[in-house]
């Protein structure tokens, strides 16, 4: 069993390491210091408002919130502190129910108020977020809400303006890059440059996601390179994509089917997963930027209709037949 501390199990015995390296304290936070600063305010002041706290997942949001309930309530964290998620199937009327009866008794220490984090609230309709701002009405003396979602559109205004709003911004590269070496350092791996490119390309700035490959990679290997990034997220090589690419846009259209037909088959790669892997490379092509630009419009075009349901072989081939010849415009 894990051992009890402040902080919920000892990080040492967590195996899964976005847990073991969830940031402890504000200070182990990279990135979003504006946001943390003020929260950590509040925690001074030992009084908030209710919070809502709105970016992508792997932001950090959860991450925030917990640090929020820890420092608030120290060791009694855990009564004073109850986490929902809004996107729960059994609906607005059990998350009420449960609000209730956990803002129902005092909290418990030396404390003004417990907390609630109700995460991804975007899941709720705004009936439900209606029902929500009226428990929110009602325990408001007793206790404070940490709202999180992805996007604060789609949050009613009513609860928006009963919350300190607070956007949450992607890592970026070099914060990045630190999480990674950091990682490196305590797992005892290697990591070289191009490796940690890809990863951040991959993740393109999430934590969870950058955590995760770190784990599946130093699974296989003490020693990180590229391939075994792109290896352990089934993501398509840029070097195929360019070969594949380079034999279109030189004429060579079959082999460049017959290439890309078996990278996807190798990897048991989607045809969407393709499309991505192209776009991205469209720009490291040697042909003039007009016709970068239309290839670019060619990928959105058939990504909508893979996205539609058309048939995955008959659209990249497709896509590649706009490739074709476009290199030897350029020799001209
Ligand atoms: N500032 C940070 N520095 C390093 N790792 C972080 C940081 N914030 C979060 N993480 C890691 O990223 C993971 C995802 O963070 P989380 O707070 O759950 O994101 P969100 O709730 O926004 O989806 C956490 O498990 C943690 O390991
Ligand atoms: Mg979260």
């Amino acid at each position: 069993m894990a051992k009890e501390t402040l902080f919920g199990s000892s990080s040492e015995d967590s195996a899964i390491w976005t847990e073991k390296y969830r940031p402890k304290n504000f200070e182990d936070i990279d990135g979003n210091e504006h946001i943390v600063s003020r929260v950590k305010a509040f925690v001074a002041a030992r009084n908030m408002p209710h919070l809502l706290f709105a970016g992508p997942a792997g932001s950090g949001k959860t991450t925030l919130a917990l640090i929020v309930a820890k420092k608030f309530f120290g060791m009694g964290w855990r009564e004073n502190f109850l986490e929902l998620n809004a996107s729960d199937s059994r609906g607005i009327d059990v998350i009420r129910q449960e609000v209730k009866s956990f803002a129902r008794t005092k909290a418990i220490g030396d404390v003004p108020f417990k907390i609630i984090l109700l995460d991804e609230c975007d899941a709720l309709t705004k009936e439900a977020q209606q029902a929500l701002r009226r428990t929110m009405e009602q325990f408001t003396t007793t206790c404070r809400f940490i709202l999180s979602c992805n996007s604060s559109s789609k949050i009613i205004d009513p609860i928006q303006s009963r919350c300190a709003v607070f956007r949450f911004r992607m890592r970026e590269k070099k914060d990045v890059e630190k999480a990674i070496n950091d990682i490196a350092k305590k797992e005892n791996f290697k990591i070289d440059t191009k490796a940690i490119d890809a990863i951040f390309k991959i993740s393109r700035g999430d934590i969870r996601k950058v955590t995760n490959i770190l784990q599946s990679s130093a699974s296989i290997t003490k020693s990180i390179t590229e391939k075994i990034i792109h290896e352990v997220t089934n993501e398509v090589q840029p070097e195929n994509t360019k070969q594949v690419l380079d034999l279109a846009i030189t004429g060579n259209f079959l082999d460049a089917r017959n290439l890309l037909l078996d990278e996807m088959l190798k990897q048991g790669l989607s045809g969407l997963d393709m499309i991505k892997a192209i776009q991205q490379e469209v720009w490291n092509l040697g042909i003039p930027e007009e016709s970068k630009i239309q290839l670019i419009e060619r990928c959105a075009e058939i990504e909508f209709r893979l996205v539609e349901g058309s048939d995955e072989f008959v659209q990249l081939e497709a896509l590649l037949a706009s490739f074709t010849g476009k290199g030897q415009k350029k020799l001209l």
